[in-house]
């Protein structure tokens, strides 16, 4: 019988979902999937995205948990695609490979001063306070008034964890370096700006329900941006998650402004416009545009220019994936050129981004670094199952590897002294984490140092 060897190489819920859709579906072939991953700890951003203080979304790890031990799909941890292992080497051992390594970089945002020193991006933020591996242990959180900028669901994430005591945040998975971090912050005012007006968020209900439970802190609202025109009006009444977040706002406006040592500030209708030099070389403001509607669902800049101090700034205007050697890669969007999952190139590489055409026979492509940064984790399963529905249908198209074993991958690595982490590693991780946090009366305690990851789940 006809065999597909497949590597996947990204061990996100993207990568999880098409090695168990795959397994799972109607086929006339046998199955052999090898999943990589840079980390040495599998699930991608709901392990290093997903905040602490969201447990219930965090438990999609135990779902994902329930596929690899299944015991049908082999992780390789801590193996990096482009240097540990590369495109010739998967040629040489498998029929076809998948990536799904998602985009973890902040998107840029284009506005003067936005590189002084306290202004950070949201994702490298997430990835402190989700102890990523990657990432400096400490954080300079010293600033009393900082600015996040954009309306997105992650916008909301990092302003809440800026604002939330750090001894609310104790029951969660957060390690002793986050722990003090955020309990040494001076922060009593966090802005949140969106370029345009509350009906239209990029962020959701429930997420922004939450922020008005954070105890001692005060949510503050701005009249002026709640004016609103029949676009807007429309909004309200046809879109049942615009309701509900206009009528929690609603309740916000009504709520008696209180004495809260921290105060989370909504500003809508403002478009960023500079960072402001407290003349160190430091952030010493944020200037903004006032904005307005345009009639037609959109807003426009109305020459009205605004200042607020500030110490810090946030930019979660959105992520952004990352090109992996030898895969073609659409820089304007940050994503693999794809058709359905089929990775795309171009026949002729001077031609512009209407060039991607040729299909790269066993190359495909899923999630973040398919679709691009947005979406649930749950899209990502419809997203495999579009990509698999043509890894099943190229079975002609495939590649011939000429070492095929499932030894030969791991004799390749080894070879090269790569230290990788396997199943039985990230359940020897995972009961090492579990165990710090019993200690202390919680349900897990994260270890960050990668390192120290590696070595506890080799049990060296
Ligand atoms: C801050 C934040 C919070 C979020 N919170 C929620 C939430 O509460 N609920 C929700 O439904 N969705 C949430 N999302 C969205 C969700 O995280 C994504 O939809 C989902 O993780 C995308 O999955 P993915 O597998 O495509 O990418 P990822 O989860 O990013 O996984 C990609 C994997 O590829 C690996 N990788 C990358 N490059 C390489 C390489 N060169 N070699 C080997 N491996 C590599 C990475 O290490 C990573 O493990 C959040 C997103 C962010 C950014
Ligand atoms: N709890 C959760 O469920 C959760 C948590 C985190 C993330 N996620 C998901 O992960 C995905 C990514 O989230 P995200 O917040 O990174 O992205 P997002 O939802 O796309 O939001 C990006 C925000 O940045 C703003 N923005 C972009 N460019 C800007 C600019 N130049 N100036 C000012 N503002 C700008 C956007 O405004 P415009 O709308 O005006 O463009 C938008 O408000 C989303 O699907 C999100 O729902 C979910």
């Amino acid at each position: 019988m006809t065999k597909l060897r497949l590597a996947i190489v990204g061990a996100g819920p993207a990568g999880i979902y098409a090695a168990d859709i795959l397994l799972k579906a109607e086929r006339n072939f046998e199955v052999s999937i090898d999943l990589f991953d840079h980390l040495p700890a599998p699930y991608g951003l709901v392990r290093y995205g997903v905040a602490p203080d969201h447990p219930r979304i965090k438990g999609i790890i135990n779902a994902l948990r329930d596929v690899l031990d299944r015991g049908d799909i082999r992780l390789f941890g801590n193996v990096q695609f482009g240097t540990d292992i590369t495109l010739d080497d998967l040629k040489k051992h498998y029929n076809a490979v998948i990536f799904s390594t998602g985009a973890v970089r902040d998107a840029s945002l284009n506005i003067p001063g936005i590189e002084l020193e306290g202004s950070y991006g949201a994702a490298e933020f997430v990835s402190w306070f989700d102890g990523h591996p990657d990432f400096p242990r400490t954080w300079p959180l010293e600033a009393r008034e900082v600015a996040v900028i954009g309306n997105g669901n992650v916008a909301l994430d990092v302003s809440r964890i800026l604002a939330k005591h750090a001894d609310d945040l104790l029951p969660t998975e957060i390690p002793a370096n986050v722990y003090d971090g955020l309990k040494a912050s001076p922060v009593t005012d966090v802005h949140v700006f969106g370029r345009r007006g509350p009906t239209s968020v990029k962020f959701t209900p429930l997420e922004l329900r939450e922020l008005g439970e954070l105890r001692d802190v005060d949510m503050i609202l701005h009249e002026e941006d709640f004016d609103y025109d029949d676009a807007a009006r429309a909004a309200v009444a046809s879109n049942k998650q615009v309701f509900v977040i206009d009528k929690v706002m609603n309740q916000w406006r009504q709520r008696p402004v209180g004495e809260a040592s921290r105060r989370l500030h909504l500003h809508f209708f403002a478009k960023p416009l500079e960072i402001v030099d407290d003349g160190s070389g430091r952030v010493g403001a944020i200037r903004y545009e006032r904005t307005a509607p345009d009639g037609e669902g959109g807003v426009a800049g109305t020459g009205e220019i605004r200042e607020v101090p500030i110490q810090a700034v946030y930019r979660a205007v959105g992520y952004f994936g990352t090109q992996l050697p030898g895969i073609p890669f659409d820089k304007r969007r940050g994503i693999i050129p794809n058709r359905e999952g089929q990775v795309l190139r171009k026949a002729d590489p001077t031609s512009g981004s209407a060039g991607w055409t040729e299909q790269m026979y066993g190359v495909y492509a899923t999630g973040w670094i398919k679709r691009g940064p947005v979406g649930l984790i749950g899209h990502t399963k419809s997203d495999a199952m579009e990509t698999i529905r043509h890894v099943i249908n190229d079975l002609g198209n495939w590649w011939r590897p000429e070492s095929p074993s499932e030894q030969s991958v791991s004799d390749l690595l080894d070879s090269r002294g790569i230290k990788y982490t396997d199943l039985d590693g990230w359940h020897n991780l995972d009961q090492h984490e579990i165990g710090l946090g019993s200690g202390e009366g919680r349900a897990r305690v994260k270890v960050v140092p990668r390192d120290d990851m590696v070595r506890i789940s080799r049990a060296e």
